[in-house]
């Protein structure tokens, strides 16, 4: 998308009442109705919490270990490999898909149009992105953007699973169709995986549509995806009993 596009884009979202004034609200755990995941794919089979899990080991620790990777052919096509960016006590992981153009040249997940849209989602939920976690199912991009493959998950998602395990969020959201279908280990449809929190040994995970596909959707004039992300992100601010900033949908 162009950047004009993705600039009246952005301005769309403020037009729309993502910029509206914060007001406190207190939610708890009991609002997250946790709904079974339909089987876990890349994580090891006992589904234990993933305190439990926990190695105790740094972030660092753990990029050192992943190294100049060559586990799997994406490490001879990209330029970077993008680990993972955000507080390493964060509250709250964001996981997306892959690296694309510009996370690959950069070395850090989520700075291109999609990772635009997704600090304005940050934004508008009274955070910022220092204060959270990002980081992507496979740490290389795969060349044209393609999905990742069954090969590049199992060699990257261990690495990934390692990284949730040191944060230990209290919630992670799964950005998209990609990183839904793999965390949860189901072919259910996005459009029917977001909405409700599954459980990810242990830790809600809210499942909820990709930037990209709101770049997309607003490409065809509809806001209706935003907003649906928008209660999405609602859920996760109660779960953490943050407040919860009021957004008015104007018509
Ligand atoms: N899309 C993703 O899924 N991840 C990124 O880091 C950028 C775009």
């Amino acid at each position: 998308m162009a950047a004009a596009s993705l600039r009246e884009y952005l301005q769309g979202l403020q037009e729309s009442g993502l910029d509206g004034i914060p007001v406190a609200q207190s939610g708890s755990m009991a609002d997250a109705q946790v709904a079974p995941a339909a089987g876990v794919r890349i994580a090891p089979p006992t589904a234990e919490p993933l305190d439990e899990l926990q190695h105790h080991e740094s972030l660092d620790k753990i990029r050192k270990d992943l190294g100049e990777c060559q586990r799997c052919k994406l490490g001879k096509t990209r330029k970077n490999l993008v680990f993972g960016v955000g507080n390493p006590k964060a509250r709250l992981v964001f996981v997306g898909e892959g690296p694309g153009a510009d996370e690959d040249r950069q070395g850090e997940p989520f700075v291109g149009e999609a990772g635009k849209v997704l600090n304005r989602i940050i934004t508008a939920m009274g955070l910022k992105r220092e204060d959270v976690y990002i980081c992507n199912v496979v740490k290389c991009r795969p060349p044209g953007n393609r999905d990742p493959e069954q090969e590049e998950i199992e060699a990257c998602s261990s690495f990934m699973l390692r990284q949730v395990r040191s944060i230990n969020p209290e919630v992670i959201v799964a950005l998209g169709k990609f990183a839904s279908q793999t965390l949860l280990g189901t072919k259910e449809p996005i459009s029917k995986l977001r909405g409700k929190f599954r459980d990810f040994h242990g830790t809600p995970l809210m499942p909820t549509y990709h930037p990209s596909f709101l770049l997309r959707k607003q490409g065809e004039g509809s806001m209706g995806a935003f907003w649906e992300v928008w209660d999405d992100m609602v859920q996760v601010l109660r779960l953490l009993k943050l407040p919860v900033p009021e957004k008015s949908r104007k018509k």
